[in-house]
C-alpha cells in the first residue's frame, strides 16, 4: 500500500463520521437532554423524547418522519442548529420559544419571549364563550391578549367583532402578527385593562389575566420565571389584584352581558366568596381544568 493510499484509507472514516444521520443526532440529542440538570427538578419537563420534536422542527418535517428515516444524512449546518436548540432546551429554555410556535385550539400561534406561551387550560375559556352562543355580530373584548390566541381564535370561531387589549406593546406586536397570519379580524389596542373603552356596548369580556402571587415565584419552574414575561404572570395581592379590577369594572357593563375569566388553580373558593359580596355579578359556571381544579369562571352582569 502506498503512502498516499494509506493516507486516503485513513482519511475516509474521519469524513464519514463527520456526516451525521438522523439517528446519530437523535441519540446525541437524547443524551444531552437526559444529562440536563433540570431532569432532576420536579418543576421541569425537559424530556429526552423532545430531541425528535426539535429535530423535526429543524428539518421542517413531522416528528413521525424523523423517526421513520433514521438513516438519512443531515447537513452540518442543520445538525449544528439542532444541537444548539438541544443545548438551549437542556438549559431550561421552553421548547415553544425554541421552535417559535405553540398550538392553541387547533391553530399555530407564533410565540417568543415577549408573550406568554398559550396553555391548554386556556382553551376552556374558548369553549365557555362558544357555549354562550352569543347573537351574530356581538362585541367581545379580550383583555391581556398576549400572543392574541384568545382574540384570534374567537374571531375565527364566531361572528363576533373582537377588540383585544394589552399593556405590553411587544405583546401587541406578536398578537397582530398572529392575527394577520391566521386571517383573523381583531382590533388591537394598547391600554391598561379596558381603560378608555366604552363598556356598555360590549356583550362579553374574556380574559386570562395575570393571577400568580409574586410570593409563589420561588416555587415556580425557572422554565417559566426565567423566560416568560412577568407582566403576564404576576399580580399583587396574592395574585388577585387584576381579577379584582376586572370584577369592579363589570359594574359599568350592560345587564345581561358576560365576563369569562381564567383564574389560578387555588382561587376558586376565593372567587366564589368574592362574587357573593357583589350585587352586579352572578357566577353562572365554574369550569374545572383537566386536573379537576376550578379554572374558568363564567360571570353574568345583573
Ligand atoms: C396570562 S397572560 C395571557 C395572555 C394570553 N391571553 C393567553 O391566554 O395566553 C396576561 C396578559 O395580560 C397582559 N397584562 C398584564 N397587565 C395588564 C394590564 N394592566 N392591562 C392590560 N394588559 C395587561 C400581559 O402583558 C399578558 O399579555
Amino acid at each position: 500500500m502506498s503512502q498516499d493510499s494509506r493516507h486516503e484509507t485513513n482519511a475516509a472514516p474521519t469524513q464519514a463520521s463527520d456526516v451525521r444521520t438522523v439517528d446519530d443526532l437523535l441519540t446525541e440529542g437524547r443524551l444531552v437532554l437526559r444529562a440536563s440538570r433540570f431532569r432532576h427538578d420536579d418543576r421541569f419537563d425537559v424530556e429526552p423524547r423532545e430531541a425528535a420534536y426539535l429535530l423535526a422542527h429543524v428539518l421542517a418535517v413531522r416528528e413521525v418522519q424523523v423517526r421513520a428515516f433514521g438513516e438519512r444524512e443531515v447537513d452540518g449546518e442543520r445538525a449544528a442548529h439542532y444541537l444548539d436548540l438541544v443545548r438551549r432546551r437542556a438549559s431550561g429554555e421552553p421548547a415553544a420559544y425554541l421552535v417559535g410556535h405553540r398550538e392553541f385550539y387547533g391553530r399555530e400561534f407564533r410565540v417568543d419571549p415577549r408573550v406568554l406561551i398559550p396553555r391548554p387550560e386556556t382553551e376552556h375559556l374558548i369553549e365557555a364563550v362558544l357555549a354562550l352562543d352569543l347573537p351574530v355580530g356581538s362585541a367581545i373584548l379580550d383583555v391581556g391578549t398576549g400572543s392574541g390566541c384568545i382574540a384570534a381564535t374567537l374571531a375565527l370561531e364566531t361572528s363576533a367583532r373582537i377588540v383585544a387589549t394589552d399593556l405590553s406593546l411587544d405583546a401587541l406586536e406578536v398578537a397582530r402578527c398572529n392575527a394577520r397570519r391566521l386571517g383573523a379580524k381583531v382590533h388591537f389596542l394598547r391600554t391598561d385593562l379596558l381603560s378608555g373603552l366604552c363598556l356598555d356596548t360590549l356583550d362579553l369580556v374574556v380574559s386570562n389575566p395575570p393571577y400568580v402571587s409574586p410570593e409563589a415565584l420561588p416555587t415556580l419552574s425557572p422554565e417559566v420565571t426565567e423566560h416568560e414575561p412577568h407582566l403576564a404572570l404576576f399580580a399583587p395581592k396574592d395574585g388577585t389584584q387584576v381579577v379584582e379590577r376586572l370584577l369592579g369594572v363589570a359594574r359599568t357593563m350592560r345587564t345581561g352581558s358576560w365576563m369569562v375569566l381564567e383564574i389560578g388553580h387555588d382561587q376558586g373558593s376565593w372567587l366564589e366568596r368574592r362574587i357573593e359580596g357583589l350585587e352586579h355579578l352572578t357566577l353562572a359556571r365554574l369550569i374545572l381544568d383537566y386536573g379537576g381544579r376550578p379554572r374558568t369562571a363564567v360571570l353574568q352582569v345583573t
